[in-house]
């Protein structure tokens, strides 16, 4: 792929490539990658909302923090409309799965707070109507600056276009609760630029979101990771010898796998406070493997980088597959090169007979693995679904070098601080 000039002088790296060959690897079911199974009988948060994905309030080095005791999540929102005449079917009865199906057109970022890192009580919406810039308010990062209670949230603003944007505001906390106050102004960050990343113009389905920004544990530089598709007009992409990897005979067969072209991206900011950015070459390329790696995240453990993300089957390309869930790779350093865990990528997906019951997981550096709950079969058969827009159970997985195996639940929703800020 081209990449532009940097100022870095010569490109710093490489992408990495998921290939074919690592997903053929991919296997639902492993019990040691495969999140146990979720109850029908789940408890919801709320009956005037569904949420989804959930960001919680961290640093910049990406701990988990809790401000003067109080934990905060920041969600994807939307109302629930069991009365709305729209959202009834032809008996009258409320349509949830539809209503549950439109909620990305209408998401808005909310946040909650909690004395227990669960139990989370609603605090409202995050931007006053009208203050973000497009219809919809999609994923990103909370980050809190300092001990003023000053806290940037990267988001992605959506429809028209897609903008990575960031606002600033402040967290207050009294006995009681906590509140957000400020974030009054949209500030433009990037959008894809056709060069390194795919546009709307050169592909109606494309993706550029989720920004997570991150210090560098090594250089100690400020960066954000991204979900964008390699730049290229849709069907224009190679899936050549180093897409494929070593498969077995019989397997060279790609299908229109060209289609699929996700990527994380990765941009270095130009000044300290985050406000000008530079895009960089993705980090990691899933050409003819997948077609989104969708917010994605690191770890930074026993001084390696684990770069986390999530994906879904039906994004897969023609001749491979995999669950619902979060996929994994590990490098020595920020640039690679990346080496999927477990040998294949997935880390913890949803079970074959559960496939929608969570998504959007987010792996904390304290190994807990927050996620949302799609919907949950009721019957046996599948053919009877309970929509969730609630918090799933928190999974406990280890890293072990290359490898990563769950090894505990915890309630719905619960997401401990790793460490807490007394404010000033
Ligand atoms: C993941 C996701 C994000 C996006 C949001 C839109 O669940 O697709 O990539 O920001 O949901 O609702």
């Amino acid at each position: 792929m081209k990449s532009t000039p940097s100022k870095f002088g010569k490109t710093p790296h490489q992408p990495s490539l998921w290939t074919r060959a690592d997903a053929l690897k991919v296997h639902a079911d492993d019990p040691t990658t495969t999140q146990p199974l979720v109850s029908a009988n789940f408890p919801v948060l709320s009956d005037e909302v569904f949420i989804w994905d959930t960001m919680p309030l961290r640093d910049i080095d990406g701990n988990i923090t809790s401000v003067d005791g109080w934990s905060v999540i920041f969600t994807l929102t939307a109302d629930r409309h069991p009365n709305d005449p729209q959202y009834l079917d032809q008996n009258g009865n409320y349509d949830v799965i539809r209503d549950w199906n439109d909620r990305h057109g209408r998401a808005k970022m909310y946040y909650w707070f909690s004395r227990t890192g669960k139990d989370w009580k609603l605090g409202g919406r995050v931007m006053a109507e009208g203050v973000s810039p497009t219809v919809r308010e999609w994923a990103g990062t909370p980050i809190l600056l300092n001990e003023q209670g000053e806290v940037d949230l990267y988001y992605t603003a959506v429809t028209p276009g897609a903008t990575i944007v960031k606002v600033r505001g402040r967290v207050v906390t009294t006995e009681h609760g906590v509140s957000l106050v400020g974030f009054e102004k949209v500030k433009p960050l990037f959008e894809a630029d056709g060069k390194m990343y795919q546009t709307e113009a050169q592909n109606a389905f494309w993706g550029f979101r989720d920004p997570w920004p991150f210090r560098d544990p090594k250089d100690g530089k400020l960066y954000m990771l991204f979900e964008g598709n390699v730049a290229g007009e849709r069907g224009s992409h190679k899936v050549g010898k180093a897409e494929i990897g070593d498969v077995p005979p019989g397997y060279e067969d790609v299908g229109n796998s060209r289609f699929q072209t996700a990527c994380v991206g990765i941009a270095v900011a130009r000044d300290e406070d985050g406000d000008d950015w530079e895009m960089l070459p993705p980090l990691l390329t899933a050409v003819g493997v997948n077609d989104q790696t969708e917010r994605p995240h690191f770890v930074f453990q026993d001084g390696k980088y684990y770069l986390f993300t999530i994906s879904h089957t039906f994004t897969y390309a023609d001749g491979v597959t995999g669950p619902d869930g979060v996929y994994g790779f590990v490098a020595d350093s920020l640039f690679g090169p990346y080496v999927p865990l477990n040998g294949s990528g997935l880390v913890l997906g949803n079970p074959s007979s559960q496939p929608f019951q969570t998504y959007s997981h987010c792996v904390m550096p304290n190994g807990l693995v927050t996620s949302f709950i799609d919907s949950v079969p009721t019957d046996g058969t599948g053919t009877q679904i309970r929509i969730g827009g609630t918090e799933a159970p928190t999974v406990g997985i280890k890293i072990k070098g290359q490898q990563t195996f769950v090894v505990a639940e915890y309630d719905y929703g619960y997401i401990p601080p790793m460490l807490d800020v007394t404010l000033k």
